[in-house]
């Protein structure tokens, strides 16, 4: 067999893929209980359900076939709709591409945006944005965030992390792993210092409507620079991550070679998917604001939750202010126990039916963390989820 190419030796696999793996594997165990994957745990709302299968026995050629790369022109100006009257932005429908998950997006980005030998500047923890930046033939970069600091990426800290082949900077905010919203400060910070080094903004919005102690504002609408490229997703908005549907958008002609990049990968996002936004944002986002507006209380209720049982175990950590995820420190406790996070965290699947995330996979300070979700469990299995964590620890120590 002839050889592999190096990108692909390189590639390093998504953790969280491998725990999805297990929990497959066992069947969906129902005795396991799941910090690990990050899926939304809301089904989708009813009238979009019924909107698109609608679509789909009306007209099932029409509904399954080709259309623009870009993305059906009725759905882009709605998203462009909702975004000047939720977001106060200036945006039409032609700065805007649908894509199959911000996944594409953020890939779309890179390819569009960065060299071969280039570097890009992400958190350190962040997200797996390593291995898209590899694949294009860059260079990740990190900045470092600790929980002390909230994660905040510190403007001096970016600042020091920028060189002479710096290409772009990924700012997620709310962040995964982290639970992490970005200051306005910081994001004001960053944004400055992208224009004035002349780097390219790829701002990664995936959990932009699952703000927690805060009003969400745009990098957009803190700045028209046309530095800045913002990838979106419907993933967790309308709890659809199997139908791979989102958005990027940008500066008309930035967004055009995005475009072109996308002809590469998918050619054009899920046409039926599209349907599911269709509806979603119809009628002035009738649908959009009632569901994200229940969700979100919904996930805050069971952040709330884990907060409380971590607090009362007497786990010290950052409360998240965004999106899905805790991200825990446990640098004393591992080091008691004589475990590196990924044999942790294996362990506690084997012997206490828990599964968490190793930390050292969203980069080397990730190294003795754990990540865990809250948005999956009842708030019972919460509770005793914390009571397995805290007393494996203890049993151990
Ligand atoms: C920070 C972040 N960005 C992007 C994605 C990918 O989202 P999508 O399903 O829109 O591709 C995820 C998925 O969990 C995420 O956590």
């Amino acid at each position: 067999m002839p050889e592999l190419s190096e990108r692909a030796k390189n590639y390093t696999a998504s953790p969280v893929r491998k725990i999805a793996g297990m929990l497959e594997k066992s069947g969906f165990d129902k005795s396991i209980i799941s910090f690990g994957g990050g899926s939304p745990s809301v089904p989708p709302p009813r009238e979009v359900l019924e909107y698109a299968c609608q679509k789909l026995a009306e007209n099932p050629h029409l509904a399954t076939t080709y259309g623009s790369t870009e993305g059906l022109p009725t759905v882009r100006e709605l998203i462009a709709e909702d975004l000047r009257s939720t977001e106060n932005l200036k945006v039409e429908a032609d700065d805007i591409i649908i894509t199959a998950g911000s996944t594409e997006g953020l890939f779309s980005a890179v390819f569009a945006l960065v060299n071969p030998g280039d570097e890009v500047i992400f958190p350190d923890p962040g997200y797996f944005y390593g291995e898209t930046i590899k694949l294009a033939g860059a260079k990740p970069a990190r900045v470092p965030v600790n929980w002390k600091e909230d994660f905040q990426i510190l403007p001096q800290r970016l600042e020091s992390a920028i060189t002479k082949k710096t290409k772009a900077v990924i700012l997620t905010s709310p962040d995964n792993p982290t639970g992490a919203v970005q200051s306005k400060e910081n994001v004001h910070a960053a944004i400055d210092i992208c224009e004035d080094r002349d780097i390219w903004l790829i701002t990664d919005e995936a959990y932009k409507d699952f703000v927690y102690r805060e009003e969400y504002e745009s990098p957009r609408h803190m700045s028209g620079s046309p530095n800045i490229v913002s990838c979106c997703s419907y993933s967790k908005s309308i709890s659809i991550p199997g139908l791979r549907i989102g958005y990027a958008y940008g500066d008309r002609e930035v967004i055009n070679k995005l475009n072109q990049v996308k002809q590469s990968t998918t050619l054009i996002a899920p046409r039926f998917a599209q349907f599911f936004v269709e509806k979603f944002l119809a009628d002035h986002g009738k649908v959009k604001k009632k569901f994200v507006a229940e969700a979100r209380e919904f996930y805050k209720s069971k952040m709330e939750v884990m907060s409380s049982a971590l607090n009362e175990s007497g786990f010290e950590f950052s409360k998240p202010r965004g999106g899905f995820f805790f991200f825990l420190d446990l640098h004393d406790r591992l080091k008691t126990l004589r475990m590196d996070d990924e044999t942790f965290c294996y362990r506690l699947m084997e012997k206490e039916k828990l599964a968490l995330v190793p930390g050292r996979f969203y980069g080397k300070n990730g190294e003795q963390h754990v990540r865990l979700t809250f948005v999956s469990e009842t708030p019972e299995r919460i509770r005793e989820g914390v009571k397995r964590l805290s007393s494996f620890i203890n049993k151990h120590e």
